[in-house]
């Protein structure tokens, strides 16, 4: 049965995972060695990465030697990614609207795990929970999609066939949300989701940062670090204490 959040269900079924599989998960580890050897994290640093879905990059960053505690709202991911746990690498279920028991060196919100709630006030307690979350000094690394660029490239239709299974994808803007519904047939049933993202261009997001008390320090556009330019980056990369 869907409960009335779609970020609850979506990422929580098998689809999600079979529609992203081809994602570049080179290119996002690249991207962590580049942060990591930029905010020349000592290897003493307990990292959180939230949300960390099937913990891919809380792997990744565990491999380069640093402590890293991976959350996430869905039971499943967690379940997975546990697979993978040692001395220095844990995760567990958590909803990221909840504060934290724990404080860590570093906070990373990666590939667009924010702005999926209706309520802005929502979106401040999450920043708030990040921030009551670092220990003096710590620093946040919050990489999303840059709205600007997601609003002159959008490709309002578009089929997808992975592992058997044909998803027809649309995306629109809409209210202040960048909307992508997915439909497909599989395992004897037609399944339909929406993704829902809310249009947080970088001048909203900055003005959330400031109100919740983050300094930024710096702005990148790309997985390579590049400088943020509105028209032109695809993703939005803060970095902020
Ligand atoms: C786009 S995925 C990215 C996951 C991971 N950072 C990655 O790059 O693979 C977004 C993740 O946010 C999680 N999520 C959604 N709402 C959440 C919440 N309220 N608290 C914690 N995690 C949440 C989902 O379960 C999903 O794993």
């Amino acid at each position: 049965m869907k409960t009335k959040d779609w970020f609850t269900d979506w990422f929580n079924t098998p689809y999600y995972h079979v529609l992203y599989k081809d994602r570049n998960d080179e290119e996002a580890l690249l991207f962590m060695k580049k942060i990591t050897t930029f905010l020349a994290l000592p290897k003493t640093t307990h990292i959180l990465d939230l949300p960390c879905g099937k913990g891919r990059h809380a792997v990744f960053l565990n491999s380069l030697g640093y402590k890293v505690t991976g959350g996430d709202l869905s039971e499943n991911s967690i379940k997975y990614a546990q697979k993978f746990k040692n001395d220095t690498l844990n995760f567990s279920v958590h909803d990221m609207r909840k504060p934290f028991n724990n404080q860590y060196n570093a906070v990373f919100n990666l590939f667009t795990s924010f702005g999926y709630f209706e309520d802005d006030k929502d979106d401040i307690l999450i920043l708030q929970n990040i921030k009551n979350g670092l220990k003096k000094d710590g620093v946040f690394v919050f990489d999303f999609l840059n709205a600007e660029f997601v609003k002159e490239t959008l490709v309002a239709k578009e089929t997808k066939i992975v592992d058997g299974i044909t998803f027809n994808i649309t995306r629109r803007i809409k209210d202040g949300f960048i909307l992508k519904d997915i439909s497909f047939f599989a395992d004897d049933q037609n399944h339909a989701y929406t993704e829902r993202v809310k249009y947080l261009d970088a001048n909203k997001m900055k003005a959330y940062f400031e109100k919740v008390g983050f300094t930024i320090t710096n702005i990148f556009g790309n997985y390579n670090l590049s400088n943020f330019d509105a028209q032109t980056s695809n993703r939005l990369i803060l970095v902020a204490k």
